[in-house]
């Protein structure tokens, strides 16, 4: 396990440089937490022209060379290496396929050929640097870079069939389904459009690729990793999962947080830092955010939190149905998040309405986001589902007590608090029901109302683990097994394993 592993990493966001949701903190984190295990792991992600024209990071061209992706679609390919970042990081850009990406809430907006075109210039680009460096695991996350794991092996080289491949899956809820015709744009042999390949109700699954494909799946939590397995989490994927499970081949590893990033006692976008030993710079986060929000300054009200993409993932109709009966408790709410149009105007009503208790920022704003889980006492996360969060493992760096639906990650990092023993982290409830909520709510609310019980609340979580020193270590041990897993594969048969 000690044997340090060259790995790359392919993501199509990775923060700080590109950033719409977690993904980007996992592919930005991971990979130094790994580092420094002693792994030499490189990221790669699309030339976004936000990355490449931004003073902030030093980009300098590498390479240029040509992507064939089928006979009448070829792309000129450039890579790039940020010469600022922590792990080595390269920048595809493949024709011009990601040039309208000037900011993180338009990279999604991009034409989906652009990765079909970033899938096969990565695994082009792995034989173009042959020379210099090859992975021995090629990591992919969730749809975008679905591609990857399966064009490894129907590429039927050796050189391909060397390197193992996992897969993680951040969001089951975003597979990158296509309709029919767009089967002819992946530059895969007609063949795979098959139940045993990425055909899908008629249509074109790209995760179901990765999944058929890569030797190792995992996901982000072992309470997600199960309850995919199922009707009501599995997205339609649940019988390939359960046929990975079957076959050993699917994990779930919780992800963790970048502790130097958030960090209360050094945080830059704070206005006072704290630490478990002395949270009077909380006192005064909380104060200044109440103040931001147009408030008075009182510490009797407990301010709850809630940054997220505001989707339906995320149990916003919960809050949608019981938001009125939340403000009638002493509470205040402050809101951060974009996504989907009504839920962004529920909030901005709500805002409007309610200017005393609740205050609601449509958009993305990083510094803000530091400022609310530092300032705030709750942090609210009643997800439908969970991948894995990490919103509730920031909330508890910062002593920001989680409420929060028990599913997935939320349900693998959140202990129930038990107010007769003085146990558990957050407060939490499991049926997805307003009413459930409302009751967890209250119960925090309550608890906060006895003061000297709600700091050593406090002090408790913020003395837990939550960073990646936890996990790294799985994932290490999941590229090992990957590995062995693929040279068993390459000296048993001569051709490519296609399971
Ligand atoms: C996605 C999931 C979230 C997870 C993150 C990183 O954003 O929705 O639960 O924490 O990916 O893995």
């Amino acid at each position: 396990m000690n044997r340090s592993m060259r790995v790359l990493l392919a993501s199509a966001e990775v923060a700080p440089y590109a950033k719409v949701g977690g993904l980007a903190d996992v592919a930005g984190s991971l990979p130094k937490a790994l580092h420094q295990l002693g792994h030499d792991v490189r990221v790669v992600m699309p030339a976004y022209p936000m990355v490449t024209q931004n003073e902030r990071w030093s980009v300098r061209p590498l390479r240029e060379f040509l992507v064939p992706i089928h006979p009448s679609w070829r792309e000129t390919a450039t890579l790039y290496t940020v010469e600022s970042a922590p792990v080595p990081t390269y920048l595809l850009r493949v024709g011009a396929w990601f040039d309208n990406a000037t900011e993180s809430s338009k990279i999604y907006a991009v034409d989906p050929r652009a990765y079909i075109a970033f899938c096969h210039a990565v695994v082009q680009m792995v034989a173009e640097m042959a020379d210099e460096w090859t992975p021995q695991i090629l990591h992919c996350n969730d749809w975008h870079t679905a591609l990857i794991p399966v064009l490894l092996r129907v590429k039927q080289q050796p050189f391909y069939s060397a390197i193992a491949s996992v897969y993680t899956i951040h969001n089951l809820a975003y597979q990158g389904v296509f309709e029919r015709d767009f089967f002819a744009e992946t530059g895969l042999p007609e063949t795979l459009f098959d139940i045993e390949g990425l055909e899908f109700y008629g249509k074109v699954n790209l995760m179901k690729g990765a999944l058929l494909f890569s030797d190792y799946v995992n996901t982000v939590s072992p309470t997600y990793a199960q309850e995919i397995q199922t009707p009501e989490y599995g997205e339609q994927l649940e019988g390939v999962l359960r046929r990975l499970d079957a076959e050993g081949r699917l994990l779930g590893i919780l992800n963790g947080i970048d502790y130097e990033e958030w960090n209360p006692q050094t945080d830059p976008h704070i206005p006072a830092h704290y630490s478990a030993d002395d949270l009077s710079g909380k006192a005064v986060c909380k104060a200044q955010l109440q103040t931001e929000c147009g408030w008075q300054p009182d510490p009797s009200k407990a301010v709850i939190g809630l940054v997220s993409r505001l989707t339906d993932q995320k149990g916003l109709d919960l809050i949608k149905a019981i938001g009125a009966r939340i403000l009638q408790l002493p509470v205040q709410l402050v809101v951060l998040g974009t996504g989907d149009p009504s839920y962004e105007r529920y909030f901005r009503a709500l805002h409007k309405r309610h200017r005393a208790k609740v205050h609601a920022t449509i958009g993305f704003d990083n510094a803000l986001a530091h400022r609310i889980y530092a300032g705030s006492d709750m942090f609210l996360m009643p997800s439908r589902f969970e991948p894995c969060g990490l919103g509730q493992m920031i909330s508890l760096r910062y002593g920001t007590i989680p409420i929060v639906r028990q599913t997935g990650g939320l349900a693998d990092s959140i202990t129930p608090y038990d107010a007769e023993r003085e146990v558990g982290n957050g407060f939490a409830f499991r049926a997805y029901q307003p009413e459930a909520l409302y009751r967890a709510v209250e119960q925090a609310v309550q608890v906060f109302g006895q003061t000297e019980r709600w700091s050593r609340l406090v002090k408790r979580v913020m003395q837990e683990d939550w960073s990646w020193s936890r996990s790294a270590g799985a994932y290490a041990e999941l590229y090992a097994r990957a590995l062995e897993a693929r040279a068993r594969i390459a000296t048993t048969t001569a051709q490519p394993a296609v399971r």
